[in-house]
């Protein structure tokens, strides 16, 4: 594993309030940057997430509102950051694309490309849609209707800036074929591989006319053209981090070959992130980056859930609903990173009564309540267990951040859900052993050494769960710690009240 660990989400469109889809990304990245803040020490890690503030989207929501733009992002932007701290996520640094640190660095990029000849005018003609800010060819646009959204298009004829895409196909075919890892999951790899070996790239156009969209950030050598927002967008991920020196060589703590460097998207924008963003960088001699990572999409019905849809759920409200961390902790369970899942509050109720409530709340109570009783509250020193069972869970406890990191760490696929499936294996041993175990019995029949023995095996079980949770549920991490502190308990409510699903909600 390299020394060093840089991760970001897609910066997202501040056209609306965040959603669950947003929340899904930003909360998997929390996870894993909180994960290997532990695996590499807190310096070593970098966590950057941001908004995407330009574009006719933006201007056009703007307008609505009778806003400028920039009014409008500044207020937006306001409800990502507080729905972010709601969520405790532990970004290191937020990025606006509006940021004098963001556009000067995209103008000098932007001359970096054009002196290399990668950049060249061009008149287009075609069909364009305003709301995925897409253009269109007329065989892509059937009946005239955007291929990825199936709105109307519009027919455009105009000259804009082109940056040559083509030029760079194979050789990004070449690359992908010789890494990897380059693009996960595997079902993703072959899409984008498949895409490019049956299809001739289209160079990318890269400007607006000012007169058709002026919210955007300058050409520098085009004084009648904005960027376009995902050329401008894709860029913030380096210009977070580093800067150009005077030779235009670009440098970053976190863009050396000693950084692992992960990109976590949403299958949605896969295309841009795996064919236009790896030949910018390319073309701007830069290293790629490691990982680019799409997930899977949250459906409400089987659709997609999306502002266009009008099906959007609020995080806050279901953050305020079941807690913070039930929710980040259904997110990342109920289905595997990487595939389509369903959202539904009956499926969080589930994992809710299920998982914490039965298995991770019961533990954690009953063993509190056993050092009440038969200890004041002291928690005991026993020694090592002698029976079978209490073995397998001493061998299970070892083995457990192992398990975890295997299935969270660089070149994992990040599968959060079998990670906490191998930390609930460890409740459920725990859960069973009390079951078997009988304690009242050991208890009556006098036998100290083997119910002290018992019990502080339950609370070392507690102790390494609660550990390996804190990156998935800081929270409750955090309050199991405080009720099992160095010498005793502090038993307050349980963690998680069953919810009785025959009460009206
Ligand atoms: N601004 C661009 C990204 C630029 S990155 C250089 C954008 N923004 S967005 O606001 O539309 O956010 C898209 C991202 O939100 C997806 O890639 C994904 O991370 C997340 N999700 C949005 N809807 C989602 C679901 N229904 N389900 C899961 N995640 C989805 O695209």
């Amino acid at each position: 594993m390299k020394k060093k660990f840089y991760i970001t989400t897609p910066i997202y469109y501040v056209n609306a309030s965040p959603h669950i889809g947003h929340s899904y990304t930003t909360i998997a990245a929390d996870t894993l940057s909180r994960s290997m803040r532990r695996a590499l020490s807190e310096q070593n890690v970098w966590f950057l997430t941001g908004t995407d503030e330009h574009g006719q989207k933006i201007q056009k929501a703007a307008h609505a509102q009778g806003l400028s733009p920039q009014e409008f992002t500044d207020k937006v932007v306001v409800q990502f950051k507080d729905l972010w701290k709601k969520l405790n996520i532990s970004y290191n640094d937020f990025i606006r694309t509006t940021e004098g640190r963001h556009t000067a660095f995209v103008q000098q990029a932007l001359e970096k490309v054009n002196r290399s000849g990668d950049i060249y005018p061009a008149k287009y003609e075609g069909w364009y849609c305003v709301p995925c800010e897409t253009f269109w060819t007329e065989s892509q646009v059937p009946g005239h209707l955007c291929a990825d959204c199936k709105r109307p298009v519009e027919k455009i004829s105009e000259t804009n800036y082109f940056f040559t895409l083509k030029k760079y196909q194979q050789w990004l075919i070449d690359y992908i074929n010789g890494h990897p890892d380059f693009i996960r999951p595997e079902i993703r790899r072959n899409e984008v591989l498949s895409f490019l070996t049956l299809n001739e790239l289209s160079d990318l156009c890269i400007s607006r006319p000012k007169e058709r969209l002026s919210w955007g950030i300058p050409v520098p050598f085009g004084p009648e053209h904005v960027t376009y927002v995902w050329f401008d967008a894709l860029i913030n991920y380096i210009s977070a981090v580093g800067a150009f020196d005077k030779d235009g060589n670009y440098a970053s703590p976190w863009w050396e070959e000693d950084v692992t460097v992960v990109h976590l998207i949403g299958k949605d924008i896969l295309r841009q992130h795996a064919v236009y963003w790896p030949i910018m960088l390319h073309a701007l001699g830069i290293r790629l980056p490691d990982t680019i990572f799409a997930h899977g999409w949250w459906m409400i019905d089987d659709s997609k859930m999306s502002k266009s849809l009008g099906n959007v759920v609020s995080p806050l409200d279901m953050a305020d609903k079941f807690g913070i961390d039930v929710y980040r902790y259904f997110l990342l369970r109920d289905v595997p990173f990487g595939l389509d899942g369903n959202f539904s509050e009956e499926a969080i109720i589930k994992r809710f009564n299920g998982d914490l409530a039965n298995d991770l709340g019961n533990l954690v109570y009953r063993t509190l309540t056993m050092i009440e009783k038969y200890y004041q509250g002291n928690i005991p020193e026993g020694a090592g267990a002698s029976d079978a069972q209490g073995k397998k869970i001493e061998e299970k406890l070892k083995l457990l951040p192992v398990a975890v990191a295997a299935r969270l760490n660089p070149g994992s696929d990040f599968n959060f859900s079998a990670a906490l499936s191998a930390v609930w294996e460890l409740i459920n041993m725990a859960n069973k052993y009390v079951e078997d175990t009988k304690p009242w019995n050991l208890a009556k029949t006098n036998k100290p050494e083997a119910l002290k023995a018992f019990i502080s095996l339950l609370v070392k079980v507690i102790r390494r769960v609660s550990e390996e949770l804190s990156s998935f549920m800081p929270q409750t991490a955090a309050l199991i710690e405080e009720q099992f502190g160095d010498h005793a308990v502090k038993k307050g409510k349980p963690l998680f009240p069953r919810i009785d699903t025959k009460k009206p909600q």
